[in-house]
């Protein structure tokens, strides 16, 4: 009898995610109905919102289950189908489950492009979360002008890589705030962005006072708390923040809401969207063909850290809270 790996939800994590409240089984590959095919993982995506999803928060999906299996990104190729239209040796990617193994009837799921001179990693890296979480929220939030000031932070890491190059295509002043000094030297030296604020060593606040005394256009929000807070009180008038993540208070054990900056957001005009890339996925193919181009033209650079084994998920993803991922968190469950 075929079998899979897979990780199964325990427990709700209560603060920081713990190896119990997640279980590793093996158990046997259910058959194919008609309608389905199974896919062998090669990459899973591990995104910070994984941890919204063990917990029962209000929050843009339903939680997963206890028992269930722990929800993920996946790109893997087909083994067998009993779907018309879908082949064995396809690529697919889309929303399916920790796993080596998955049954899909193809919900959320789609085929996934072999792009000529990008590896599987880098392409699924790069256009399966963080890319167009980054170019729709530039583009319909952020609306970069030559000459305007972005401020990015968790700059380094998966989406923000992206953000700042994508400031720098518009030919904006770009500041990316990351932790540590070689997080800080890649953004700069290698992406191309003009400063990068080492918030470990650094007090954010006098930094952008320096680096930005013009004020700040655009925040692509991240982190929250009070990186946000001292990015917030140097926005210009008429200025943008795209609010993509809050990752400080993702693994909080008191149910807290930031505390609003209504006043200034009046006096300032301030415009302030939360988004979901989800929201977004009518206009996927407007984001893929735009990030594959600038990938093609050398514009646009994306890093990856892959980490092996699946059976390491629950410690690799950890490593998105404390800033131990450098680039997008790939697992590798086999080689594609
Ligand atoms: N809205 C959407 O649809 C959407 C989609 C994808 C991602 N997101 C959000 O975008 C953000 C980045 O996601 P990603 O996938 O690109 O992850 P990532 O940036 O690759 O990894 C997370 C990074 O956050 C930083 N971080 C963690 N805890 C922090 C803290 N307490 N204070 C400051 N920085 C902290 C760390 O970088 P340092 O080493 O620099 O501290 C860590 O490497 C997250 O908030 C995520 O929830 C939103």
């Amino acid at each position: 009898m075929a079998t899979r790996h897979v990780w199964r939800l325990a427990k709700r994590p209560v603060g920081d995610i713990a190896d119990s409240d997640l279980t590793y089984v093996e158990e046997a590959i259910p058959e194919l109905q008609d309608g389905q095919f199974l896919v062998q993982v090669g990459y899973l995506s591990l995104d910070p919102t994984n941890r919204i999803w063990m917990s029962d928060m209000e929050q843009y999906m339903p939680p997963v289950e206890l028992g269930d299996p722990m929800r993920g990104g996946v790109v893997g190729r087909v083994l067998a189908s009993r779907k018309p239209g879908v082949e064995a040796g396809q690529l697919m990617a889309g929303l399916g489950e920790w796993a080596s193994h998955i049954v899909s009837t193809g919900e959320g799921m789609g085929p996934f492009p072999e792009l000529p001179g990008i590896s599987i990693p880098q392409a699924f890296g790069t256009f399966g979360v963080v890319g167009p979480t980054a170019y729709f929220g530039m583009k319909d939030i952020g609306q970069p002008k030559a000459g305007e000031t972005l401020v990015v932070s968790a700059a380094a890491g998966g989406v923000g890589q992206v953000v700042g190059q994508i400031g720098k295509i518009h030919g904006c002043k770009v500041i990316g705030i990351a932790g540590g000094p070689e997080k800080c030297r890649y953004i700069v030296e290698e992406l191309g962005f003009d400063h990068a604020i080492d918030y470990k060593s650094e007090d954010v606040g006098a930094a952008l006072d320096r680096l930005a005394p013009e004020g700040i256009d655009i925040n692509f929000e991240h982190v929250g708390g009070q990186i946000m807070s001292d990015v917030i009180s140097r926005m210009k008038i008429f200025g943008r923040i795209a609010l993509c993540g809050m990752i400080s208070g993702y693994n909080a054990t008191d149910a807290h809401e930031e505390p609003g900056r209504w006043t200034l957001i009046l006096m300032r005009r301030l415009t302030i969207r939360g988004f979901i890339l989800t929201d977004f996925a009518p206009r996927f193919p407007e984001a893929f063909q735009q990030l594959a181009q600038w990938m093609m033209e050398g514009k646009l650079k994306t890093r990856q850290d892959i980490r092996p084994g699946l059976d390491k998920a629950v410690e690799h993803v950890k490593l998105l809270y404390s800033g131990g991922n450098f680039g997008k968190l790939l697992v590798e469950v086999s080689k594609l």
